[in-house]
């Protein structure tokens, strides 16, 4: 794993590396697998952000499985949650009588997922859940039920496995964080 990574103007350090990463993705799967033995599972995706970790995780399940996108955009081009959410489907979310599983790259102030949550559910799953990648329990202090997470990890401004710092960074594939954060 390599050291700094400077992205416009910031630096940020290693935090996760892939390693643990891959390690922690797999847990998640195996877990799904079990809790979803006997179902269909429609994975709702959460680009940009989750896309390294849905292309993992798809990989590791066993069950039959569809893919739906779509579009949640929060911060704006700073390090911090803006609070508005826009919410665009990208394909056809026919959800109705369907188990639900939300895939997030990471869960900030839970925002993004509440107003996800509401949208889905006007479309009549038979069951929602959400796996996320990473989690800041200390921000977003239960605002949504999260049952599959990867990490837990303090209020960190974090990059890499798909996160960006206005768009850059995502192609990381470790995850780092700010040097003055940490
Ligand atoms: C990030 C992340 C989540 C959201 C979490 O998305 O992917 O969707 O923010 O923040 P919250 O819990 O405070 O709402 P972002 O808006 O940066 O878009 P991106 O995934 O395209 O980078």
């Amino acid at each position: 794993m390599s050291n700094i990574v400077q992205l416009h103007d910031k630096r940020f350090k290693p935090l996760i590396p892939s390693t643990e990463i891959h390690a922690a993705v797999k847990r998640l799967g195996e877990k799904i697998n079990a809790d979803y033995n006997d179902k269909n599972i429609v994975f709702v995706i959460v680009l940009k952000g989750s896309m390294m970790f849905a292309a993992d995780l798809i990989r590791e399940i066993a069950v039959p499985c569809r893919l739906e996108f779509l579009k949640a955009e929060s911060y704006g081009s700073g390090t911090h949650s803006s609070g508005a959410v826009k919410i665009n489907a990208l394909t056809s979310m026919n959800l109705s009588g369907k188990d639900v599983i939300i895939l997030e790259d990471i869960v900030d102030t839970g925002l993004t997922l509440k107003k996800i949550l509401e949208h889905l559910a006007e479309l009549a799953p038979a069951s929602v859940t959400i796996a996320t990648l990473l989690l800041k329990p200390d921000v977003c202090k239960g605002t949504v039920k999260t049952e599959y997470v990867g990490f837990e990890i303090s209020p960190l401004f974090v990059v890499g496995y798909g996160l960006d710092y206005d768009e850059i960074g995502r192609n990381l594939p470790d995850i780092y964080v700010l040097t003055e954060e940490e």
